[in-house]
């Protein structure tokens, strides 16, 4: 028995009409990728480091977590003019770039505050975010904005980055 020989199926006339829904899904998906597109198209890209932090395995490391985690508020340069830094509540951010720091300026100092954080102002404590090793890279990239050498306490306790 071939399948020509089998009645016709009936037509599905009844029943609810998916085509208007349908449409708006593809409308709906048409324009979220255009949208990618376009802000992919029309975002800047990262500014690439500069030679000094590109050689340094430590200060490019060190750089990675501070673009994602501290720019916001130390700002690009750590002069402390972050996007964010201006609708804080609490004591100022203050610079970073001056070497000048209100908490200290030897390695364990530095180490601590930003494992730690400061109380009672927007500085948090990133030990419980960052790994060791990612904290002593940071810690070392806020000697290189401030253009104070790396200490080699900080260079030295990273084996992997050195
Ligand atoms: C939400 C905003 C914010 C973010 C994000 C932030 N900080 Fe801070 N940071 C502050 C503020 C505010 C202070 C000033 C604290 C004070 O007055 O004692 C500060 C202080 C510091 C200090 C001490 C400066 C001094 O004068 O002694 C260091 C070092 C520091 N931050 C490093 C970092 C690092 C590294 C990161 C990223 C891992 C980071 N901060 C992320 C707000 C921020």
């Amino acid at each position: 028995m071939s399948t020509e020989d089998e009645p016709p199926r009936p037509e599905p006339s009844s029943g609810p009409d998916f085509a208007p829904g349908r449409w708006v899904f593809l409308g709906m998906l048409l324009l979220g990728l255009a949208g990618f597109a376009a802000f992919n198209l029309l975002r800047t890209p990262p500014p690439l480091p500069p030679p000094e932090v590109a050689a340094d395995p430590l200060l490019l490391e060190g750089r990675n977590v501070y673009v994602a985690r501290c720019l916001t508020c130390h700002g690009p340069t750590g002069r402390g003019d972050g996007p964010i830094a201006g609708h804080l509540t609490g004591p100022p951010v203050g610079n970073l770039a001056d070497g000048r720091w209100k908490h200290g300026d030897a390695p364990a100092d530095v180490l601590k505050v930003i494992t730690k954080g400061v109380p009672e102002t927007r500085m948090a404590g990133w030990g419980s975010v960052l790994e060791p090793d990612q904290l002593r890279a940071v810690a070392g990239y806020v000697y290189f904005l401030a253009g104070l050498p790396i200490p080699s306490e900080i260079r030295e306790e990273i084996p992997s980055l050195r």
